[in-house]
């Protein structure tokens, strides 16, 4: 089974990228878990880029990774409340593709944030997105890593706290199970 996971942070010492790259040492049997390519390099969406030159190179790449995988796991920050720009406007390039390659995808939604709830918020309206796109997105058990610079060894990238670590290898085995129940690659 191969998922892909998509970053929905650009910066190099973020935390949700250390999230997503301890992932792989915590998947089941059979699983594995590989980065997306970049979505850094898109402009911000625009149909006359889209009608005119056309998509972008980035957007066929990221959207034949996201079609190839049978999940597609988000590790996002959470801005003002809601999804970071960049991982929205990668989203939404996507989405214009003919046969757009959310539809039907089983997709998992994991947060960190220094602050209490561990990016509460962003995960629901990345939720609302995905059910636009007919994603198919694994309702439980929830990852917010809340309090994230203490629970990430930073110069490693390590999960140190033990309760996340739980929570990530549960999470993968029932996104394991969610995938083969639902899952039909495009
Ligand atoms: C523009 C901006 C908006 C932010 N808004 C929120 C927010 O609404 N909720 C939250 O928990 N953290 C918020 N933060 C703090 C981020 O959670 C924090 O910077 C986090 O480390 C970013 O994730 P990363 O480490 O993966 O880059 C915001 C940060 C930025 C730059």
């Amino acid at each position: 089974m191969n998922i892909v996971a998509i970053c929905g942070s650009l910066r190099k010492g973020s935390f949700n990228r250390m999230l997503m790259q301890a992932l792989a040492g915590f998947a089941p049997a059979g699983m594995s878990i590989k980065e997306a390519p970049s979505f850094a390099e898109l402009p911000l969406y625009n149909a006359d880029i889209q009608n005119g030159p056309g998509f972008p190179a980035p957007v066929g790449t990221l959207a034949e990774a996201i079609r190839a995988a049978d999940g597609v796991i988000f590790c996002t920050p959470e801005y003002n409340f809601s999804v970071p720009g960049g991982l929205k406007n990668a989203i939404d390039w996507v989405s214009r593709l003919p046969n757009q390659p959310f539809a039907g995808k089983p997709v998992a939604l994991q947060s960190a944030s220094p602050g209490p709830l561990g990016g509460g918020r962003v995960q629901y309206d990345l939720s609302r997105t995905m059910v636009f796109l007919d994603a198919l997105t694994l309702n439980k058990p929830e990852i917010f890593v809340g309090s994230c610079a203490s629970k990430f060894d930073e110069k490693t990238g390590e999960i140190k706290d033990e309760t996340t670590r739980t929570l990530v290898k549960q999470q993968l085995e029932a996104f394991g199970k969610f995938v083969e129940r639902h899952g039909a690659k495009a």
